[in-house]
């Protein structure tokens, strides 16, 4: 075995005794109703978005060819990008690679050594490496507790030339919402910005528009994604004209990387257009999810993601399989992706279920699933 061969081996051995080994499993052609896809509104296989990307494939061919700064902004971008900005209700919006390589981008364009980043424990991991990438000093502050981000800023705000707080607007772990009032009020009581990363929001929550819109606020700089929700594929920042100005000459994940296909492109439009103009559908996702929680007896879903908490790795691996056998592909989620102790299954619901599928599924993790959870979770 060749040196590197031996160095991978070590690590994969060391995962797979703590039932942390990942694998790529083909999810195609199987007859298994899907509880933890992030497709909340079905749009990847609507027949309008389809049809766009389509379109999109036979017009302009299948790939970009160069960065956006080059030759690869065709004109389908502007559309779109209009689009986000409408229903964000910002001045403007730019269109990344993906929503990592929006954070990514985003994050370290806007700070850098001299600054200061603070963020929500919970972030997302690519926020928090858009942060290292900064080089700014960065702490982290207790989950969804703004009184913690205020005394952290009293603490740490004058060692940052400028200051960036980091919160996602919904989480992608546990499907609760951030307190924007409170977390702004307190970056505005320190002359900090706020970046939210709505990546579960988008389609779901505030008629569809996201998390701003739910609670009525505006943070500076609101990233999210286009992959999911919105059924296609991309990340976008939705801002005023300067900061997306600044952007286009300063996100490195922007600039240095090759602009999204045309029907992918095309195929947001699309899926944008769907959620701005259909609320009806945007609802069902919240909907499904609170008449699940209801079922099995938890608090109400905030959001379309509702989190079973099992502790260790091998209980979430073991409920995964058994709902498998079921008929349910629902993912186990273990560290790091989740803090260690909190391994779950992560539900997620989405417009393209019906209420029975919902409550079949709700039966069979409340007799299956919670009656065996350990009493200390
Ligand atoms: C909160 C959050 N932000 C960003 C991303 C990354 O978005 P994308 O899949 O478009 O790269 C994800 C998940 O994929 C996410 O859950």
């Amino acid at each position: 075995m060749t040196s590197i061969d031996k160095f991978a081996r070590l690590k994969l051995d060391a995962l797979q005794g703590a039932s942390l080994l990942r694998v790529l499993r083909e999810t195609e052609g199987q007859e298994q109703i899907n509880f933890c896809s992030n497709d909340y509104l079905g749009l990847s296989q609507d027949d309008r978005v389809k049809a766009a990307a389509a379109a999109a494939l036979d017009e302009y061919g299948a790939g970009a060819g160069s960065s956006r700064l080059v030759t690869g902004n065709h004109s389908l971008y502007g559309e779109l990008e209009s689009r986000i900005a409408e229903l964000k209700g910002t001045e403007r919006a730019l269109v990344f690679g993906s929503g990592y390589l929006a954070n990514l981008g985003a994050i370290a364009a806007l700070a850098g050594t001299a600054d200061l980043i603070l963020a929500d424990e919970l972030s997302h991991a690519c926020m928090m490496a858009g942060a290292k990438l900064s080089g700014a000093a960065m702490h982290l502050f207790r989950h969804n507790d703004a009184e913690h981000l205020r005394a952290q800023l009293e603490q740490y705000r004058a060692i940052g030339r400028n200051c960036l707080v980091l919160t996602e607007g919904v989480f992608s772990m546990d499907g609760d919402l951030a307190p924007l009032p409170d977390i702004i009020a307190a970056a505005r009581d320190y002359d900090a910005w706020v970046l939210t990363d709505d990546a579960h929001g988008l389609g779901v929550i505030g008629q569809g528009r996201g998390s701003a819109v739910h609670w009525g606020v505006a943070p500076d700089v609101q990233v999210g994604t286009l992959s999911k929700a919105a059924g296609s594929y991309g990340g976008y920042v939705a801002s005023s004209r300067s900061v997306i100005d600044l952007l286009i000459n300063r996100a490195r994940s922007l600039i240095y990387s090759t602009a999204l296909p045309p029907s992918v492109v095309a195929a947001s439009i699309a899926g944008i257009k769907i959620i701005a103009s259909d609320t009806a559908i945007c609802a069902k996702p919240l909907a499904y999810a609170q008449m699940f929680s209801a079922h099995v007896g938890l608090p109400p879903a905030q959001s379309a993601i509702v989190p079973l908490i099992l502790g260790s790795p091998d209980s979430a691996l073991v409920a995964s399989q058994m709902l498998e056998r079921e008929g349910f592909v629902v993912a186990a989620i273990r560290p790091p992706t989740v803090p260690s102790n909190t391994a779950r299954l992560r539900l997620a619901f989405s417009a393209a279920h019906s209420s029975a599928d919902v409550l079949r599924f709700a039966a069979v993790v409340r007799d299956r699933v919670l009656e065996n959870r350990p009493s200390t979770q």
